[in-house]
């Protein structure tokens, strides 16, 4: 596959949190290519996917292959599992591929969610780590929860935190978000505040638990 700038690659697009993106990408008229250990559930995945979005053009492969196809690649794993996903898929990243990480790093222990943050300060920062120095890498999607993502006929009506690890990295993936109805990107800054969001998803999730919902999220106030 060639390396597209419209082309977006979900890793880990045949979990909850990936389908969701990756359908309101493809809503926006972004090719969605979802990536999976697996190609043919990526492929199962993505023929679901599209199904659900007539014209859409979404494909699926394994996780080499997906992250080789674009520009911009979303990880969607487990946090415990997203290091040796990149290890396992570090050959496949082309210098200057922007990588948007959503994972969070909440285990839930007999079912308290607890936030288990990595000595680096964050999923984030413990992710920039160990991906190749020329990939840019910025964090988003990690407060916008699955169950809302994949109700296409529910505006998500709500801010999103961008940072990343440079200017270009969090202007590039701001500019993704705004393509989402309903989805303002805040520019957080450095990717240590990373550290901060994924606290308020550990919140987000502590608040839905509590009013019994699957829909809390922010909406940033004066700004
Ligand atoms: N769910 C939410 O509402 C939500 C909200 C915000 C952020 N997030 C974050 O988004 C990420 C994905 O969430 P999710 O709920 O969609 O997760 P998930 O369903 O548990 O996993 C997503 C995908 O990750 C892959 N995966 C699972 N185990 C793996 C392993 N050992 N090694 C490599 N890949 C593995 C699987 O894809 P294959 O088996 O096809 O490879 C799976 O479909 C997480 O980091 C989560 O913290 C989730």
């Amino acid at each position: 596959m060639d390396h597209d700038a419209q082309r977006v690659s979900v890793i880990g697009g045949t979990g909850p949190e990936g389908r969701g993106i990756a359908l309101r990408l493809a809503m926006t008229g972004l090719e969605v290519c979802v990536g999976s250990r697996d190609a043919a559930r990526a492929a199962s995945a993505a023929t679901a996917l599209a199904a659900r979005l007539p014209g859409a053009v979404v494909t699926g492969t394994d996780n080499a292959g997906a992250i080789a196809a674009s520009a911009v690649v979303v990880l969607s794993v487990p946090f415990r599992h997203a290091a040796e996903t990149i290890e396992a898929n570090r050959a496949a990243f082309a210098p200057g591929t922007l990588v948007i990480d959503v994972t969070v790093p909440v285990v839930f222990e007999r079912g308290r969610p607890t936030l288990v943050a990595p000595a680096e300060g964050s999923a984030s920062e413990h992710l920039r780590a160990r991906l190749p120095e020329e990939v840019r890498l910025a964090c988003a999607f990690k407060t916008i929860p699955a169950r809302l993502l994949e109700q296409l006929e529910r505006p998500l009506d709500c801010d999103e935190f961008v940072c990343g690890d440079s200017i270009e990295a969090r202007e590039r993936t701001s500019a993704i978000l705004r393509r989402v109805p309903g989805l303002r990107p805040i520019d957080a800054g450095g990717l240590e505040a990373a550290r901060a969001v994924e606290h308020m998803t550990w919140l987000a999730i502590l608040l839905n638990k509590r009013y019994k919902s699957h829909e809390g999220r922010f909406r940033v106030a004066g700004i």
